[in-house]
């Protein structure tokens, strides 16, 4: 198995940071290519992808080492701005491994496409319609997507929901759950719900609105959770137990408090969204989602749990809706997400997915470890004072020294940068 464990990493610069993740086997010699080309989208491409388009919008794209969930090691690709996420997911990462890795579950794999019913005569004369013809409509919208079923996908059922009444009147909505195998779905939902939408009209007597699929993904669960020896918590200034105490002190405010839990939640999304983007993914259904759920229980709560077992050790556990797809959308046309997806090297979308939350998990770790120990401005100056200098307009070979000096002036801002670029007055 190649080992996400690569020491010395970050001290490598681009160039041999590539080339060793090519030696190492993680990136073929094509791959390896496109890297140290930039790996950006083609500016004619993006014209062809979406509307009005005048350009391509870059982001760095990094590699979160050290991470091993289910026993199998991963790089994690990460396409983010901003400073210290990689750096923070890497390093909660190694503490994890050394406590045997992430263990990570999908539960799931149903997405929810919606036809609301309106002006209908007889709610319960229609539900028991719609539920005596589930399997035609069900057949009716697999006939449209042949190639989904032969994947072993496609509709399964549907459900019927009286959501209220409207204007006096009675209003249904009828679900139909779609396995969408290892793609999003996402427009082959709404074919569906569009297709068999005058049926449900027919069968409904009433008259069908929306036809959308729900980013409300609550049947396509993944889970992931650490186990942690609090000794493994420990740094230069503080003990492990004390680290792992503060972390649950801490979570427990996210648990009871909306203005912790959104930023709290913020840290474990900073490390889902990096991954969602790298690989091409809809980062805005899987917020949506993400935050609906830390509301199911009718208050906005914490996404991560974190609570000491019984033999001492530290538990975090995270769930999260994530529908992911590994292949359809715009995976593969841009070649950044090919080597993000190379990376990975994942076989389903539920790996993917389970990948995705342990990474969420990770960065939660990060931040509350920090968070209770030195405070999170210590390790997010050394890296904010790199982009300073860049605003400077420090060249990348000028960055790291302009960084540490800016560092310790203690003064971390545009104006000294450019004090220093200019050299001694
Ligand atoms: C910053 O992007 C994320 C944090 O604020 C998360 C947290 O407070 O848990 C550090």
């Amino acid at each position: 198995m190649v080992s996400s464990r690569i020491p010395g990493l970050h001290r490598l610069d681009r160039t041999e940071r590539i080339r060793r993740l090519r030696d190492e086997g993680w990136l073929s010699d094509t791959e390896a290519r496109s890297l140290a080309d930039g790996g950006a989208l083609d500016a004619a491409l993006a014209d062809k992808i979406v509307e009005n388009a005048i350009g391509v919008y870059g982001l760095p794209l990094g590699v979160a080492a050290n991470f091993r969930v289910n026993d199998r090691d991963y790089l994690i690709p990460m396409a983010i701005e901003e400073p210290s996420v990689v750096a923070s997911s890497s390093h909660a990462a190694r503490i994890v491994r050394a406590a045997g890795g992430f263990a990570a579950t999908s539960t799931g794999r149903l997405m929810v496409g919606q036809v609301q019913l309106l002006d209908v005569p007889d709610p319960e004369a229609a539900e028991h319609a719609l539920r005596h013809h589930a399997e035609d409509l069900i057949e009716l919208a697999n006939s449209l997507h042949s190639a989904m079923v032969q994947r072993g996908g496609g509709a399964r059922g549907i459900e019927v929901h009286h959501v209220g009444a409207q204007g006096g009147q009675a209003m249904l909505v009828l679900h139909l759950l779609v396995d969408t195998r290892d793609a999003m779905g996402a427009n082959t939902i709404n074919t569906m719900v569009e297709a068999i939408a005058p049926a449900a009209e027919s069968l409904s007597g009433g008259r069908a609105c929306l036809r959308i699929l729900s980013n409300y993904t609550d049947n396509c669960l993944a889970q992931a959770s650490c186990t942690i020896r609090p000794d493994l918590l420990t740094t230069g200034d503080y003990d492990g137990p004390e680290v792992m105490d503060g972390i649950i002190e801490a979570a427990r405010l996210a648990e009871c408090d909306m203005h912790r839990a959104v930023t709290h939640n913020k840290g474990v999304m900073n490390g889902v969204d990096a991954v969602l983007i790298a690989t091409g993914n809809d980062w805005r259904a899987i917020e949506a989602a993400a935050h609906a759920y830390a509301s199911r229980h009718g208050r906005y709560g914490s996404m991560t749990t974190w609570r000491k077992d019984q033999e001492g050790n530290l538990v975090g556990t995270l769930e999260l809706p994530m529908p992911v797809g590994i292949v359809g959308g715009s995976i593969g046309l841009n070649p950044g997400t090919r080597v993000a997806h190379a990376l990975l090297d994942v076989a389903s979308a539920e790996e993917l997915a389970q990948v995705i939350v342990a990474v969420g998990l990770a960065q939660n770790l990060a931040a509350l470890k920090a968070l209770v120990t030195h405070g999170i401005q210590r390790g997010h100056m050394a890296l904010q004072a790199r982009s300073v200098a860049l605003m400077a307009g420090a060249s990348p070979e000028q960055v790291d020294r302009v960084a540490q000096e800016l560092v310790k002036s203690g003064d971390i801002a545009v104006r000294r940068a450019r004090e220093l670029l200019a050299g001694p007055a």
